[in-house]
């Protein structure tokens, strides 16, 4: 079977990185992607507790909270896996990242984000197709703009803006949000791009 494996991680933390890949692997199910693994490499397993306390039919968890397992896990991927990673560890985003097939980096809209995006790209080998995902963005104001523009600048696609909102924020204490899986059907169908 075929396989492809998406990676979401940033040096950062707290940007939106398992959020993203909640909402990515719910997205793959939705648009009948089969099977959908999410691995969790992240010691803290949010992904992991939060389809505990909110199973989403169709997902797979595997969790993974060291970068030997992460390896391992992610080189036994049938069909579609989202990698969810931990924050602020060079070594496992690395190691992680050379085995992406498409890399998906959350970040803020705000000035002081770029920098860890900028380390986090130079982890990242230059074939290996990526993209940012700004996350709880708040619409219509001019940080988000300038944001987009700079990315821009740097050559870096931006592969979807996510509004800032209740429903997402609510995590695993709600179900999905409908916004939030619309704006991830975009960054899917952009990380999925060079795939088949
Ligand atoms: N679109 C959004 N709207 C509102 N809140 C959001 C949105 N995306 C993420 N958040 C919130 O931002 C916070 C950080 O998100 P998340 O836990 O996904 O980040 P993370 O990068 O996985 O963090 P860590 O580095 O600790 O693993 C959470 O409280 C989450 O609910
Ligand atoms: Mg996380």
């Amino acid at each position: 079977m075929p396989s492809m494996n998406i990676i979401v991680t940033s040096l950062k933390g707290g940007v939106g990185k398992t959020t993203s890949s909640i909402y990515l692997s719910a997205t793959a199910v939705n648009r009948g992607y089969d099977p959908v693994t999410l691995i969790d490499a992240d010691p803290q397993a949010s992904s992991a507790e939060w389809l505990e306390t909110w199973p989403l039919t169709g997902i797979t968890v595997v969790e993974a909270p060291s970068e030997r397992m992460a390896i391992r896990a992610v080189g036994r991927v049938e069909g579609l896996a989202v990698v969810d990673t931990p924050p602020g560890n060079e070594r496992i985003t690395q190691a992680i990242v050379a085995l992406a097939d498409a890399v998906v980096i959350p970040t803020r809209a705000g000035g002081v984000e770029y920098s860890r995006v900028m380390s986090t790209l130079e982890l990242i080998p230059a074939r290996i197709p990526r993209g940012v995902v700004i996350c709880a963005a708040r619409l219509g104001t001019n940080d988000l703009e300038a944001a987009i523009e700079w990315w821009k600048e740097q050559k870096l696609e931006i592969w979807g803006v996510i509004p800032e909102r209740v429903g997402i924020a609510a995590g695993p204490e709600a179900r999905l949000s409908r916004e939030g899986l619309e704006g991830y059907d975009d960054v899917l169908n952009r990380a999925l791009r060079g795939w088949r």
